[in-house]
This record gives C-alpha cells, structure tokens and sequence, in this order.
C-alpha cells in the first residue's frame, strides 16, 4: 500500500510509492508521455504517464481528462531538478489514476480573462495559482500579526461588530436595524480597546470591520480585517517605535516563509529585505514641504495637478504614493491637521490645530498601511472634542468614563489586512488580497 502524503511533504518520499489527492491544473502531453500536473491545496506538482507502462487504453483516458477533474493518484517520487511546481525539483511516475469526478468545460483556462470575469468565478480563481499564492500569503501575515503580539504580553480581547456610535466619521457607516433601533457595523474596536486596556493594559482585537466607502479606488475595501493593538502608559513615540518592529517581523517573516509563494508571484524582494528598523519619520508640516518641492520641480503637469495641497487638507492617494517615492523603506508621517483626523486624537502641545497622530505609508506607492495616535486622555479636552464634532454626547458617556476613571496616556493603531497583503505580495489591486471582496459594486459571489 502506498502512503497517501500531500505534495509540500514530497521531498520527504524520493524513490517511494505515494498517494496523492486533488486536481488537474494542466494536462499536456507529448508522444508517449502525459503530463498531469496535479494540485491538493499544498502545492502543484508534475505527475509523468508513460504509455508503455500504463497501457494505451488508461493513456487515452489520462488525456482526455478535463481541466479540474478530482484525482486520486498513486505514483513513485523521482527528483527532477527542472520539474515545475511547487515547491518543485520532484515529479511523479504514475502507476494508477481513480477519478473522482472527470470535470467538463472548465470557465477558467491558462489564456487570459478580464478581471470582472474572474470575479464572477472567484469560487473557482482562488484555485489558480497566483490566487492560492496571495491567500497563503495572507494566512502566514496573520499568523505573524498574532504570533508577535502574543507574544509581547498583548490579550487578545474581541470587540463588537454591532456598536450603537460612530468612531471613524459619519460618513461611512454601514447601518443596521437592531430591533427598531438604528445600530452600525463597526468601523474600528478602538473605543472599546481604550476600555480594555484600563483592565488588562495591552490588547489587540483582530476582526472584520465596515466602511461604507463610496470610493472606487485600489486601496478601498468595504468590508476588511483590522489589527488594532492598544496600549496603557504609550506616548506617540513608544508607538511608532513599537509599529517599526511589528511590520519588520511580519514582513520578514513572510519573507522566511513565505519565499516560494512571492517569488511565484514575480514580486521584487530588495524592497521587502530592506523592511527593518528604524523607519524614516517625517512629520506632516515637512510632507507637505517635499510635496510642495516635488511640485515645483516636476514636469509632468498631470502630477503638479495631483500633488496639489494646502496645510490642512488631507493627503489623497498621489500625495502618499509620492511621498513613498522619497524612501526605501515604510516612513511614518505624524502630527496631521486634527481637522482631517478622528474626535479622540491627543491635540499637540501648545499646537491644538494639529494632533499626535501617525500613519504608516508603504513603499512603492503602496501608501497608509496603519492609522494610529495618542488618544486624548484628559475629559475636558475629550468632551469639547465631541461637541466640536457635534457627535451626540449621551452615546460617549461610557467612553468619557474612561477619562474619569484612573486614566492614563495612552496610543494604538489600527493595520489593514489586506492592504498589508497586497503591499507584500506587489498587487495592483486590494481586491485580489481578499478571498471574497466586497467593493463598490460588488457583493458576489
Ligand atoms: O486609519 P483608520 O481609519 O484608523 C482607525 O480605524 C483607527 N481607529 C485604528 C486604531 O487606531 N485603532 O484605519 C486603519 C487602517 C488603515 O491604515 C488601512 O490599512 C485600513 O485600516 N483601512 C482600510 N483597508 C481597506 N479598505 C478600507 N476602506 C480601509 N479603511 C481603512
Ligand atoms: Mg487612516
């Protein structure tokens, strides 16, 4: 009997009988021999008939076999340097074949689709190989996301996906009817972080959140996963001294881990070995300097247009993507307008037009990956900070407790997910970094 193995483990069975279970990805074929590349979720490996030993009556059957039929597949491991796959360097000598199910007509072949077209089918992209490649990817950055924070003495502690107030602008929530009462899907766990950490002092909730964005972008999702690690006794430089070693080690964890799935995806890896601390910080008076200079010297009048800014407004997608430009790693721009940013960010001292606020933006154009700052811990500053909003004061009362309470200085952040992996792994689009997206104009499959 031979030893039913899944394909990343073949290295270990050179010159043994196995079993494999999956399905067709490529069938070709040339003179007496048949190609049946094979794939179980692990990895794709070449699976090699020859005429001869098989007999010409499961030879024809092999051949006629369709794109995605289900295989059970017994064979002899050989090494083969040039044999492709993944992880590759092994085929397979079959000796037996049982279909499952000989799959007809399959909509997704190797010649090019248009984009809307696989998503319609994204049940059935996710099986092409660049596709399995991102969400593998996805699942070892979420696997280093917890693993570091587990690690540093965070808790884990869920917060609510139903919430009764708004915590990141009006203007993108998701509304709800709870029970005749309005309610909206929550934009963030930050608020009831604040209250978790006076409990437990490091936390971090990692789980869907909801924005209503009623843009059309490549970085905008309407549903995606945020990490938001809070922390009791942190100023905004323990912050972004603490977010430098937290993207350091996932991406040079997935880097690790991760290589033969990148590589697969044709990303340029100089950029990823350079993620390490410290990351350049440039405070958003001094960003909107360069981009002013950019401006000037630039001559392309389509990008003069783009840059355009004035202090105060808020850096749109071209602003950050040139900003990015300027180094060769992450860079944290801090200290934004407190106009542009959320009620609960700590003023600057002595500057209350600007807060102690910082994002991280990506390299290469990738742009803001996390939102974070010092949240205001005096309840003076924070109620006139709701007034000044004009969010309804009742709804916050618990949050204002937090200010009444033994408060403290206190930071967090918030990492997107899936900006984090399309910035990893080089997508054009935010879209392919999520299994299912939800987008704009897109609710299915
Ligand atoms: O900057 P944001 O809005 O910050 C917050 O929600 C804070 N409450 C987080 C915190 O301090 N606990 O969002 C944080 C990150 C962004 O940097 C981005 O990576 C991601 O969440 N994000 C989105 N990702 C995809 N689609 C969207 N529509 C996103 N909006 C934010
Ligand atoms: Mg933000």
């Amino acid at each position: 009997m031979a030893t039913t193995i899944t394909i990343q483990d073949i290295a270990d069975y050179e010159g043994q009988e196995v079993t494999l279970k999956g399905w067709l990805y490529l069938n070709t074929g040339k003179g007496k021999l048949q190609f049946l590349r094979l794939r179980d979720g692990t990895g794709i490996v070449q699976c090699v008939a020859f005429r001869p030993e098989i007999g010409d009556e499961t030879f024809e059957a092999l051949k006629r076999l369709g794109q995605e039929s289900s295989l059970i597949l017994t064979g002899t491991v050989r090494k083969d340097e040039r044999a492709p796959g993944l992880p590759g360097g092994y085929e397979v000598g079959i000796k037996q074949v049982e279909v499952v199910q000989d799959a007809v007509d399959y909509p997704i072949g190797p010649k090019e689709h248009g984009v809307e077209f696989l998503m319609d089918n994204r049940h059935l992209w996710l099986r092409s190989s660049l596709q399995w490649a991102i969400m593998r990817v996805r699942a070892t950055i979420k696997r280093a996301i917890i693993d570091f924070l587990d690690s540093s003495s965070f808790l884990n502690i869920d917060t609510p996906i139903i919430t009764p107030a708004a915590a990141e602008g009006t203007s993108t929530l998701f509304e709800v009817d709870y029970f005749d009462e309005k309610a909206y899907l929550a934009q963030t766990g930050q608020l009831y972080n604040e209250a978790n950490i006076m409990a437990f002092g490091k936390v971090y909730c990692f789980g869907p959140t909801f924005r209503a964005e009623k843009s059309k972008t490549r970085r905008h999702l309407a549903e995606f996963w945020m990490v938001e690690p809070e922390m009791a006794f942190f100023d905004l430089d323990d912050l972004m001294a603490f977010e430098e070693e937290f993207v350091s080690y996932i991406v040079q964890t997935t880097l690790r881990t991760r290589r033969a799935e990148l590589e697969l995806l044709g990303r340029d890896l100089t950029f990823l070995e350079n993620v390490k601390p410290p990351f350049p910080r440039i405070s958003y008076d001094e960003a909107v300097e360069r981009l002013q200079a950019i401006r000037e010297t630039t001559d392309d009048p389509e990008l003069k247009e783009l840059l355009q800014i004035e202090w105060g407004a808020d850096f749109g997608s071209p602003h950050e993507t040139e900003l990015t430009k300027l180094f060769d790693r992450p860079v944290f721009v801090y200290g934004y307008p407190t106009q542009v940013k959320a009620f609960y960010m700590e003023p600057w001292p002595g500057r209350p037009e600007v807060c102690k606020s910082v994002d991280l933006l990506a390299p290469e154009g990738y742009g803001e990956i996390i939102g974070g700052s010092e949240r205001m811990s005096n309840l003076d500053v924070l109620v006139e900070a709701i007034n000044r909003h004009e969010l309804p004061l009742q709804n916050y009362q618990w949050y204002i407790d937090l200010r009444r309470y033994g408060t403290v200085p206190h930071s967090g952040f918030g990492l997107g997910l899936e900006r984090t992996v399309a910035w990893i792994c080089g997508l054009a689009h935010i879209r392919e970094a999520s299994p299912y997206p939800r987008t704009l104009n897109r609710m299915w499959p």
